[in-house]
C-alpha cells in the first residue's frame, strides 16, 4: 500500500514511519510513504502558505493555490486514491474505518495547519474527513501518523504473528483481555490459574469472558452496540456476578 501525505511538516511524518512495525513494513516493501509539501508549490520570495480568513477573526488558513497544486501533484504520482483530510470535524477513527482504508492500494492524506482549510477546497477535493479523537491538535500530522500506523500494521506480512492482529482490542468490537508473562521477580503470583492450566479451551473461554467483562466495565458504549450470542451472554453474566460479589465483599456487606 502507498500513502501520500500532504504536509507542511514532512519531517514529522518521515520520522514517525521510521521505527517499529511500520518501519519494518516499509523495509519489507509492504508500505510506501511519500510526503508532499505545499510550500514547494508556493510562489514569491517568501513562499507563503497561509492567508487571513474572510470575515476576520483570529488565526490563519492554509493558502488555497499552493495546496491545490500540491494535491494535484500528489494525485498524479500514482493510481487513483481517495483524499482523506485529518480534522477534528471529521468522522471518528475506529478500527472498522482503519480496516476499510488498509484494504486500499493507495491513500492520500491531507494535514491541515493553522485554523484549517478553505471550505471550497474541502468540497472540491476531499473525499473523507477523519478525526482521531475529540480534542484539538495543532495540525493533522499526528493524526496522519496514527492512521498510517494503524493501517501499516494491518498490511499482510507486517506483523510477525498474524494472529496477534485478530486478538487486538476492537477487532471484534470488544476490548482485549489482560495478558501475563513469565517474570523472575514476580513468579506466577497474581496470574489467573486457568492460564497455567494448559487447558486451551478453558483459556480461550476465560479470555473471551475477560474481554466481555472489561468492555462492560470500561466501554459499555461498545457493548451496547453489539448483539451478543448466548454463550457470550452467559460468560458476561458470570463475570458480572463475580464482579458484584467481589465489590460487595470489599465494601464489607
Ligand atoms: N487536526 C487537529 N485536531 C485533529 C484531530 N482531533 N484529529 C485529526 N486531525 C486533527
Amino acid at each position: 500500500m502507498r500513502c501520500d501525505v500532504i504536509t507542511l511538516f514532512p519531517e514529522f511524518i518521515r520520522q514517525s514511519v521510521e521505527i517499529g512495525v511500520v518501519g519494518r513494513a516499509r523495509e519489507r516493501g509492504l508500505l510506501q510513504v511519500e510526503c508532499w509539501n505545499p510550500r514547494d508549490y508556493a510562489s514569491g520570495n517568501y513562499r507563503r502558505v497561509d492567508e487571513r480568513p474572510f470575515g476576520g477573526g483570529p488565526g490563519m488558513l492554509m493558502l488555497i493555490e499552493p495546496l491545490r497544486a500540491c494535491i494535484a501533484a500528489a494525485r498524479a504520482a500514482g493510481e487513483a486514491a481517495p483524499l482523506v483530510y485529518l480534522t477534528p470535524q471529521g468522522e471518528r477513527l475506529t478500527q472498522a474505518v482503519v480496516r476499510e482504508l488498509a484494504a486500499l492500494p493507495r491513500l492520500l492524506l491531507l494535514c491541515g495547519r493553522y485554523e484549517g482549510i478553505d471550505e471550497r477546497l474541502i468540497a472540491a477535493a476531499v473525499d473523507r474527513e477523519i478525526s482521531i479523537g475529540d480534542y484539538v491538535l495543532s495540525g493533522g500530522e499526528p493524526g496522519a501518523a496514527v492512521l498510517i500506523d494503524a493501517i501499516g500494521r494491518l498490511q499482510d506480512g507486517a506483523l510477525n504473528d498474524a494472529q496477534s492482529a485478530l486478538q487486538d482490542s476492537f477487532e471484534d468490537g470488544l476490548l482485549d483481555c489482560p495478558h501475563y508473562t513469565r517474570s523472575e521477580s514476580l513468579g506466577t503470583a497474581g496470574v489467573p490459574d486457568v492460564l497455567l492450566s494448559g487447558d486451551h479451551a478453558a483459556i480461550a473461554r476465560w479470555r473471551r469472558q475477560q474481554s466481555l467483562g472489561r468492555t462492560w466495565l470500561r466501554r459499555p458504549d461498545l457493548l451496547a452496540r453489539m448483539a451478543l450470542g448466548k454463550e457470550d451472554r452467559a460468560l458476561l453474566q458470570a463475570f458480572m456476578a463475580d464482579w458484584k460479589a467481589a465489590r460487595s465483599a470489599a465494601d464489607g456487606h
